[in-house]
């Protein structure tokens, strides 16, 4: 059927039509809502670079944690920002670590709320790298054991789900391994599956205080030119036990989300990052854009891409106006 007897417009003549046939859904069930803890108290610290997004000190990562579960949103993502860094990113998955006891203490105060732990050690190593330095590189299997130990660490501080974000291969038989022999097996990994070696993550490396001191991560984080490369590194994350497979960035990687949506039958999480979401807030500054319509949109698009999850900065934001519309 072509013009003039099929018509597209008839379907979109108002909003009650277009409601009828809309394909994509987006709702505040699918959001997850990264949060930066840091020792203190009554810390509330503006990042420069994301307007809006804070790191907290325990006490007020609570009071921010009760007001995202009034928000319906039903998970967070925490990063810790340990008080001392070292070589071996001991703060990672000491007991007492900034991480631990922010969880326990989440978990104590607002117990119906998510907690994600991502389990890297870049925030909490002297040179910024996710691993061991061995030589001028990171060594992959020295590095496999911290990450075990810090996703178990953060299990047994009551985290309800673990998230490596470090890319080295083998760490999800890894943590899932560790998890189980410590009678985790009911605790979920999310994997960061394909993760991108991006310049959108710069934002983040404020606010986590994360740049690696030399080099970059290219070394272990995916090329942007590879497409087929995501489909093999998701697929060993699937072999090693991962529950929910993610990639990061989001926007720019839509054509990656869309595919391994048609490959795998996991649950897809992508993250929308630090910059996707620092370049929308700088145009509306601006006011080049119009912010609230194009995060929206972002979050629809990567929706309609294949994402079931959602990791945004702008998830209070998109809360409140899926709540008012
Ligand atoms: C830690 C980590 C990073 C992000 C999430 N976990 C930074 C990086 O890999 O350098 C980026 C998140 C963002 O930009 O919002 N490895």
């Amino acid at each position: 059927m072509i013009f003039p007897d099929y018509r597209p417009r008839r379907l979109r003549r108002n909003e009650s039509f277009r409601r009828m046939i809309r394909e994509t859904s987006l709702s505040v069930d699918h959001l997850i809502y990264p949060m930066f803890v840091v020792f203190g108290k009554g810390v509330r610290r503006p990042i420069s670079s994301m307007p809006g997004i804070f790191q907290f000190s325990i006490d007020e990562l609570i009071k921010e944690a009760r007001e995202v579960l009034s928000l319906h949103i039903p998970a967070i993502m925490l990063f810790g920002i340990p008080d001392k860094k070292d070589d071996k990113a001991s703060g990672a998955y000491d007991p007492n670590g900034i991480i631990q006891r922010a969880m326990k203490a989440l978990k104590e105060k607002v117990p119906e709320l998510i907690v994600i732990g991502d389990v890297c050690l870049c925030e909490y190593m002297s040179h910024g790298h996710c691993g061991i330095i061995q030589g001028n590189e990171v060594d992959n299997d020295a590095t496999l054991e911290l990450l075990a130990r810090t996703a178990l660490a953060q299990a047994k501080a009551g985290a309800d789900m673990v998230a490596p974000s470090d890319m080295m291969d083998g760490r999800v038989a890894e943590i899932r391994q560790a998890l189980d022999e410590n009678g985790f097996e009911q605790i979920p990994i999310m994997a960061y599956s394909a993760k991108y070696a991006s310049a959108f993550y710069g934002p983040f490396r404020e606010a986590a205080e994360s740049a690696p001191k030399f080099g970059d991560r290219k070394g272990y984080q995916m090329d942007p030119a590879n497409f087929r490369e995501a489909i093999r590194e998701v697929t060993l994350d699937v072999e090693e036990g991962a529950d929910i497979i993610m990639v990061k960035p989001a926007l720019p990687y839509l054509d990656v989300i869309c595919r391994v949506r048609e490959e795998f039958d996991l649950p897809v999480a992508a993250y929308h990052v630090s910059g996707e979401y620092a370049m929308i807030k700088a145009a509306a500054k601006q006011g080049w854009l119009d912010e609230k319509k194009v995060l929206m949109e972002s979050l629809l698009s990567i929706r309609r891409a294949g994402a079931d999850l959602i990791l945004t900065y702008f998830a209070k934001q998109a809360a409140v106006l899926m709540k008012a519309s």
